[in-house]
């Protein structure tokens, strides 16, 4: 398949003006990074989280007021899947345990580790399967000041900036001093940083750095961090007991009001069950599969918000849950590939953005949002994209660039997964540039928490990109395969700790919260037949599921 001849014939103007660019980057010279005051700008005029569009108040709950993506408003005002008598759910216990740990990514598995560490029995519950989450899909890096040029100091100084000043202080303060510490645990449990002949750590810059400090495992570091988080929970069978296709669809407190576990659904039999708990870690990930304002998405299936959904309903307020992170560069072309990840380590490693006239038109380690308003602006407004034949529009990322600058074979030894990614529909990107547009990629807010992930519901703690804070409006790269080990090994600590100090364990389960929130919908007007959590999003198109209604009718299933 490949490019098509008209995309071919555009691809003559990049690498008619590659030999300068290139010149241009071995003397150091960058593109012009903007003004702060040139940021906002493009900022407020064209990122998708500036438009007034598409956005409404929530109207129950914590954060009542507050303004967030229509899409997941729709589901904060939405009814439980099932709300159980307060005798009935005793009866539906079938684990107990002290900590349990919601959620099979990054975060909920470095929780697991550190509970069991800390003497605690635990159970990990996972909607899919024990791994199946976005963590392995993270690609270009983890940060960490490593180095001796670099300290936890600057990376706070980044990880702020980078976030407009609005990030939650002790937040980024713990991510940024547990940082190097995280490094050396993950290398102790096996992982397979890149590193140069002489041993030491390969760094490289990401947008907004002002040092070297992204580590990384060619373009597979995230699959290759929860390969070994995953392999030490199995080592750890007889302490953490793990329970794949269990999606949690509430969570169940104590009459004190205490966090007393959660109840699940199982994805196989469809019955609901309860796991009792001392304690328990929400660490279910994000809602990059809402496609909020219709972007396509970087973001595993199991993406659909539901820790932040039965947080919320538990009474955990949010944070920064208005602000949306549009990753600059999601394929483009092939079709097949829309939305996913081409990984922020192409541009580390010097490869130029490029209008349709072959010209570079923005800096390439601008903070992602700016980076990500940079593009839409030079397609919609100054109309200088490539349209594609499905009539998709993108920009140039200069893949072969990379092979001039740092010798050939970088691409392939750097870049593996895109390379093999993109030969699938014949095109080498060490030849050729790749095709790019903004996608969906991560929500900068979550459930509030402080520096130990405790929210303000007892027994409750969040970890990973379900909490929110760390990043304030920005994440930068590299910083979340950072937070959920950092939060989720912070999460373990102390939800073992919190057992350890209780002086009664949960008794009297109950739902009451939910029926409350309930009754919050109906005096808010809102009457509506939405359930929530989704679990998994749907893709049918209405047409389809007329017509599987209609079979399903004649085949007499009513
Ligand atoms: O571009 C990337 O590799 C993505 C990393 C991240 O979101 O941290």
């Amino acid at each position: 398949m490949g490019y098509t001849p008209e995309m071919l014939e555009l691809i003559k103007r990049v690498e008619k003006t590659r030999p300068e660019r290139v010149e241009r980057a071995r003397r150091g010279e960058d593109f012009p990074a903007l003004t702060l005051a040139g940021r906002e700008e493009v900022l407020s005029k064209f990122h998708p989280d500036y438009k007034q569009e598409g956005r409404r108040a929530v109207q129950v709950g914590p954060s009542k007021g507050e303004i967030y993506p229509d899409e997941f408003v729709d589901l904060l005002e939405a009814k439980s899947r099932l709300l159980v008598a307060d005798q009935e759910l005793e009866k539906l216990v079938e684990y107990q345990t002290d900590v349990l740990v919601i959620g099979g990514g990054g975060a909920g598995t470095s929780a697991a580790l550190l509970a069991s560490e800390n003497g605690a029995k635990v159970i990990l519950a996972t909607k899919l399967r024990h791994g199946d989450a976005n963590t392995v899909m993270a690609e270009g890096g983890i940060q960490g000041a490593t180095q001796e040029v670099d300290s936890p100091y600057y990376h706070y100084l980044d990880v702020i900036g980078g976030g407009h000043f609005t990030n939650t202080p002790e937040l980024v303060a713990a991510l940024t001093h547990d940082a190097p510490l995280v490094i050396e645990w993950l290398e102790k449990l096996g992982m397979m940083f890149d590193k140069a002949p002489d041993g030491r750590m390969r760094v490289r810059h990401g947008g907004g750095t002002s040092r070297k400090r992204m580590h990384s495992a060619g373009d597979m570091t995230g699959s290759e961090i929860m390969r070994v988080l995953r392999d030490e929970v199995r080592n750890r069978q007889d302490l953490v007991n793990v329970i794949e296709f269990a999606a949690a669809v509430e969570i169940v407190k104590d009459k004190q009001g205490r966090c007393a576990g959660a109840l699940f659904y199982n994805m196989e039999t469809e019955e609901y069950f309860v796991v009792k708990a001392k304690a328990t870690v929400i660490a279910t990930g994000g809602y990059g599969r809402l496609h909020i304002q219709g972007f396509a998405t970087t973001n595993h299936y199991g993406a659909t918000a539901d820790g932040l959904v039965i947080g919320y309903r538990a009474g955990v307020p949010l944070a920064f849950m208005h602000s949306t992170q549009y990753h600059p560069t999601g394929v483009a072309f092939p079709e097949q590939n829309i939305g996913l990840l081409i990984t922020e380590k192409v541009r580390g490693l010097g490869a130029n953005l490029l209008n349709i006239d072959g010209e570079q038109f923005v800096f390439e380690r601008e903070p992602r949002d700016v980076e990500s308003s940079c593009i839409i602006r030079e397609c919609l407004e100054r109309g200088k994209g490539i349209i594609t034949p499905t009539g998709r529009i993108g920009v140039w990322l200069d893949s072969p660039m990379i092979e001039e600058l740092e010798g050939p074979g970088t691409v392939q030894r750097e870049l593996p997964a895109k390379y093999i990614q993109f030969k699938r529909y014949d095109i080498d990107i060490s030849k050729v540039p790749m095709l790019v547009y903004p996608t969906l990629h991560y929500q900068n807010g979550g459930l509030q928490i402080d520096d130990r992930t405790a929210t303000t519901v007892p027994g409750l703690f969040v970890a990973g990109e379900s909490s929110g804070g760390v990043h304030g409006e920005n994440r930068l790269m590299g910083n979340s395969l950072l937070d959920i080990t950092v939060f989720g090994r912070r999460a373990g600590r102390t939800a073992a700790e919190y057992v350890q100090g209780l002086e009664s364990e949960p008794e009297a389960l109950t739902m009451e919260h939910v029926r409350q929130y309930h009754e919050e919908l109906q005096q808010a007007g809102i009457d509506t037949d939405r359930v929530s959590p989704l679990v998994l999003p749907n893709y049918t198109r209405e047409e389809i599921m007329e017509k599987q209604l209609t079979t399903h009718y004649q085949g007499g299933l009513r």
